[in-house]
């Protein structure tokens, strides 16, 4: 305990949950840690207990990104949550923010810590941090994920901090730094994915310190399919075109790359563990997941930066073993400047991101199935799409099993316009937009891309567009959801 918590006057915080949650009330702003990993996991457990117990009562919760079941939906669960911000990927939650029984707003993750800071998301009443140690001078050390925790601790009125068994080596993986706010900001000086520009911990105010618990809670480690036949036809065909380019010497070699969250975006990593063109690759991206290990591990990678590294058991328990050395490659930095759209041109990022579904226009819908349920959210593929040097949107064909073509007419929802979308890829087939007319990227998404099932009926609605309403993109307004019409006609457009 002494190693792990080194500032002395703090060791006097130490306490048990019940009185640590006994600073959230009904109405508290509650900030905790976590970005798919290094969340808290004692105060979430004790604020469902107080719940079970009968006391009523609801918190705004703002973490980095995602958590977990045994936050986000335990806590949905409970009836807990009026609020949550920025992003969740829990099925309970999803169903209560479809409900209506919680208020969400889906933000760019690069936007938010700016807008905290500035006071726009309320009162930051207590932040709750999962950190491996707490330095001689209060400083933390976080565990796998920074998000959006630097800012959260700053702008904490009451800070809790739990503090895990993750392995203390952890600290210097980590490197924090909070940019000046407008209109003081200065360039983020990131001219390479190696480069480390801020601290080891997070700087925090130990006065602000009520509560310290020991946690014995480990992560329960994240769980991804290998990447399936579709996943690998796209990995396979990004890779292709990617190399293609870069012989053409259209795109210079070396660029770090992105991949998103979903199958397909982390098939594109372990893609490359086959592949002899790609050799000594930088990955500058959000979250980091098992391939960048195993890319580690075949001497593929320069440097891996992320702001969590979110592991399946297997692959934590080779992290921490061999920390030593995956700490060289691997740094952990909060999300605004992980995501930060300076930064992200700068080094000219390939990116890599899933959609919900794709227009024969390239308009890119991410986070609402048939245009009303949320899914996710979007994350960080706004960052990423915008200002890429060269974006890839990628889906497979068809969804639910071949009934509904996420190739369509027109997106039911927009999140990414074509303006921010360079190469569209599904199994059939690749489509670089960036050099096509919108109707010259029609003809080539539907006639490549499509599912052949749908590829007549896509065609025929573009064509009567064309005849009936001409113009640069032509569509047909009263007929432009027809293939969403049809499924839900016949389905059920419920999700999660
Ligand atoms: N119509 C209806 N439902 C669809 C659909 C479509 N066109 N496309 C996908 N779905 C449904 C799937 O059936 C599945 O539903 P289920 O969970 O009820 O089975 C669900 O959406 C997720 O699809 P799946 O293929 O399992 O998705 P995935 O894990 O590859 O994730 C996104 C895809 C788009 C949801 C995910 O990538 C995402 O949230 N993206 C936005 C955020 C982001 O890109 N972040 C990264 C930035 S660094």
């Amino acid at each position: 305990m002494e190693e792990r918590i080194r500032c002395k006057p703090l060791r006097a915080k130490i306490t048990d949950p019940t009185t640590a949650a006994g600073f959230i009330q009904n109405g508290t702003n509650l900030f905790i840690s976590g970005f798919t990993a290094g969340y808290p996991k004692l105060i979430p457990q004790e604020l469902v207990r107080r719940a079970d117990g009968g006391e009523r009562f609801k918190i705004n919760l703002f973490a980095g990104a995602s958590t977990a079941a045994s936050v986000d939906g335990s806590l949905a669960a409970a009836g807990l949550i009026q609020w949550r911000r920025p992003y969740m990927s829990d099925r309970t939650m999803r169903r209560m923010i479809n409900a209506e029984q919680i208020l969400y707003k889906d933000d760019h993750l690069s936007a938010l810590s700016q807008q905290v800071r500035a006071g726009n998301w309320g009162p930051v009443d207590v932040t709750v941090v999962e950190a491996v140690a707490i330095s001689e001078k209060g400083q933390l050390v976080p565990t796998m994920s920074v998000g959006n925790t630097p800012t959260y601790v700053k702008a904490a009125d009451k800070i809790i901090v739990e503090i895990s068994t993750d392995p203390a080596e952890l600290e210097g993986i980590h490197d924090i730094f909070i940019p000046e706010d407008p209109p003081y900001r200065m360039p983020i000086p990131i001219y390479r994915t190696a480069d480390r520009i801020g601290k080891p911990f997070i700087e925090m105010n130990p006065d602000k310190v009520v509560a310290i618990l020991l946690s014995p809670e480990t992560e329960r480690g994240a769980v991804f399919r290998d990447p399936d036949k579709i996943s690998r036809d796209i990995a396979a065909r990004i890779l292709d075109f990617v190399e293609h380019e870069i012989r053409k010497n259209r795109l210079p070699a070396g660029l770090p790359w992105q991949s998103g969250v979903g199958d397909v975006a982390n098939a594109v990593l372990s893609g490359f563990i086959g592949n002899d063109f790609f050799l000594n690759l930088d990955i500058y991206s959000e979250v980091l997941q098992d391939s960048v290990l195993e890319l580690i591990d075949i001497g593929k990678v320069r440097a891996a930066s992320g702001s969590s590294l979110t592991l399946s058991q297997k692959a934590r328990s080779r992290f921490f073993d061999e920390l030593y050395r995956y700490r060289e490659k691997v740094i952990l930095r909060p999300a605004e400047i992980s995501n930060a759209p300076e930064v992200i041109r700068r080094l000219g990022v390939i990116a890599i991101n899933t959609a919900i579904e794709v227009d024969i226009y390239a308009q890119v819908n991410s986070t609402h199935v048939m245009g009303s349920q949320i899914m996710n959210g979007i994350g960080g593929s706004g960052d990423f799409m915008r200002n890429a040097a060269l974006s890839f949107v990628v889906t497979p064909s068809t969804a639910k099993g071949g009934v509904i073509s996420a190739i369509v007419p027109m997106v039911s929802h927009v999140d990414h316009s074509e303006h921010s979308v360079g190469v569209v890829v599904t199994e059939h087939g690749l489509v670089d937009t960036r050099p096509l007319t919108p109707r010259q990227t029609a003809e080539q998404i539907i006639n490549k891309c499509a599912h052949p099932d749908y590829r007549e009926q896509l065609r025929e609605y573009y064509q009567r567009a064309v005849r009936m309403a001409g113009g640069h993109e032509p569509h047909l307004l009263k007929e432009a959801f027809y293939l969403h019409q049809r499924y839900l006609d016949n389905g059920d457009m419920r999700v999660g």
